[in-house]
């Protein structure tokens, strides 16, 4: 008798499998990308932008599916309910990333490195580029919203390049056909250009797709400068900071913090080395630096 294998929930078998794909469509100038996809060019038209379709692994594939199906304007109000009254727990900073090395991934053969080692190389090399402290701390933080992933929340409302919901999908974003089965895609109030938004409006009114970067903006928005904020927000916002979309939506502070998001991105995608980070020696730095910005105890 034959059966139908059941959608699995959890098609990545890390994390990191959908980051190295972004790197993969996003590579290092001057470097060949890793794994998926080798003949890259910054100005890649559309149909090569489609060939990073082609070649993506099928975990990758039903991730990306599973995403754009469930991620719709009404998922991502009540997430914003159910965690930003941050009401789950207190934890400092260290102990929060302490808490999201838990998150053990299965074995991917491109990385051997915990969550807390990609915060740590992420800000070290931050910090050996000379720039500012609190810059260097965003690095620390940025990934901590994944904490997600440990209250039982799937991966597709973890990660993923994020996207305003409530008006028209870019074309720009990554498996757009997929967007054909979001229940969003058969509302035209949600599908004009503007849909729930004013033109102008800014960013700070665009409810974009649920995941780490609007979660871990909000447990830290009362700490960091406005710069570090937006990268915290928008890291994974690829249409927009690598793909210029959306530019009917900005206001003059998003258009000026874009800068700030580029400036970030590279930090995140290009940082990860197998040689993993000394974490016993570099605690008392962050630990000083942490203090600077943060109290001893948050709320998650
Ligand atoms: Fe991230
Ligand atoms: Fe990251």
């Amino acid at each position: 008798m034959e059966t139908t294998p059941s959608p699995n929930p959890t098609p990545l078998q890390s994390l990191e499998e959908w980051e190295d794909f972004v790197k993969d469509r996003y590579p290092e100038p001057g470097k060949p990308a890793a794994t998926a996809f080798q003949a890259t060019d910054p100005n890649k038209k559309e149909e090569e932008f489609r060939n990073y379709e082609k070649e993506a692994r099928p975990t990758v594939r039903e991730f990306y599916r599973l995403n754009h199906l469930h991620q719709t304007h009404e998922f991502g109000q009540a997430k914003r309910r159910e965690f930003l009254s941050l009401k789950r727990r207190e934890m400092g900073i260290w102990e929060a990333m302490e808490y999201l090395n838990q998150l053990v991934d299965d074995s991917d053969p491109d990385t051997d490195l915990s969550q807390l080692q990609h915060l740590l190389q992420t800000a070290e090399q931050i910090r050996r580029d000379g720039h500012p402290r609190w810059f260097i701390l965003t690095g620390l933080v940025h990934d901590l919203g994944k904490i997600l992933c440990l209250w039982g929340e799937p991966q597709w409302a973890v990660v993923g390049d994020t996207f305003p919901t409530g008006c028209a999908y870019s074309g720009k974003i990554v498996f757009p056909k997929f967007f054909e089965q979001n229940p969003d895609f058969k509302n035209p109030s949600l599908m004009s250009a503007n849909g729930v938004y004013e033109p102008g409006c800014g960013l700070d009114g665009v409810q974009l797709s649920w995941g780490h970067d609007e979660y871990i903006y909000n447990v830290c928005k009362d700490y960091l400068p406005m710069s570090g904020l937006y990268m915290l927000r928008y890291h994974s916002f690829y249409p927009w900071h690598r793909e210029s979309e959306y530019s009917h939506l900005l206001n003059a502070q998003d258009r000026e913090n874009l800068k700030w998001v580029q400036a970030f991105n590279p930090y995140d995608l290009y940082t990860k080395s197998h040689q993993a980070p000394d974490v016993k020696a570099l605690r008392p730095f962050y630990e000083e630096l942490i203090a600077e910005y943060f109290p001893a105890k948050i709320r998650w």
